[in-house]
């Protein structure tokens, strides 16, 4: 059930991060939504940086709860994405989640999500979910190659307002595991399985209940988590398989 909660929503021109910003307000203790039009030290995953030009939609939602067990952490990411792709299918294209939260479009990433929880003892006492969605905004050439915004997608732009909208009344619906799992792709796909500095080839099975991802690896299936592994789809031929 999800609890009412009330929101300080907190919008800038420009942050260097919506989600330092956000992070820096933890002491609160208030739900807080900040969003940005552009940022200039936009943070990604594993420490890499997030290309933040004018024309997406950069936030950072910080949510306390009061009794949320850290092993059912992944409901956090799956909710996001999922709110996401909602979005994205309301403004008709047909978005995928490549496990755990990556949000592609076309064979693209179009969203990327950062989460950053705080731990209290077994429960979260709050969450930072960080979202960067590509909706009109340019990117650096070495960056065209993987990345796609919602109008090269669709052919046509959007208003960033109308769409930011949209995500903000979705990220408030409580999503099931069913519908987070209907968006998952690449399930039966070759991969190379990212584990830290080692890389293995193997083949992606499918994503279970709790969010572990099924792989199989020389013959033998293993259940990985988010923590644990990373992977690129595979093309015959290249990356050794
Ligand atoms: C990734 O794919 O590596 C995650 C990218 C997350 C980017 C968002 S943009 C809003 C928020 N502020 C940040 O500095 N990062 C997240």
């Amino acid at each position: 059930m999800n609890e009412e909660k009330t929101w300080i929503i907190e919008r800038f021109d420009e942050l260097e991060s919506t989600q330092d910003y956000a992070k820096s307000k933890r002491d609160l203790g208030e739900n807080r939504i900040v969003l940005a039009r552009r940022q200039t030290k936009g943070k990604g995953t594993k420490g890499r940086s997030f290309e933040s030009d004018m024309g997406g939609i950069y936030l950072s939602k910080l949510t306390f709860y009061t009794d949320f067990l850290a092993k059912k952490a992944f409901q956090i990411m799956a909710s996001a994405a999922t709110s996401v792709c909602v979005t994205l299918r309301r403004f008709g294209l047909k978005p995928t989640i490549k496990w755990p939260n990556d949000v592609f479009v076309n064979g693209k990433k179009i969203c990327g999500i950062l989460i950053e929880n705080t731990l209290s003892g077994e429960k979260i006492r709050a969450s930072v979910v960080g979202i960067g969605l590509n909706v009109n905004n340019g990117f650096s050439p070495a960056l065209n190659e993987i990345a796609v915004n919602m109008q090269t997608a669709a052919g046509k732009s959007f208003s960033v307002e109308d769409v930011e909208a949209c995500l903000l009344e979705e990220l408030c619906v409580e999503r099931s595991m069913e519908e987070y799992l209907s968006f998952v792709g690449y399930m039966g796909e070759k991969a190379l399985l990212i584990f830290g500095d080692e890389r293995i080839p193997g083949r992606l099975l499918s994503v279970d209940d709790s969010g572990g991802l099924w792989v199989e690896i020389n013959g033998k299936s293993r259940r990985l988590t988010a923590a644990e592994v990373s992977f690129r789809i595979g093309k015959i031929g290249k990356d050794g398989f």
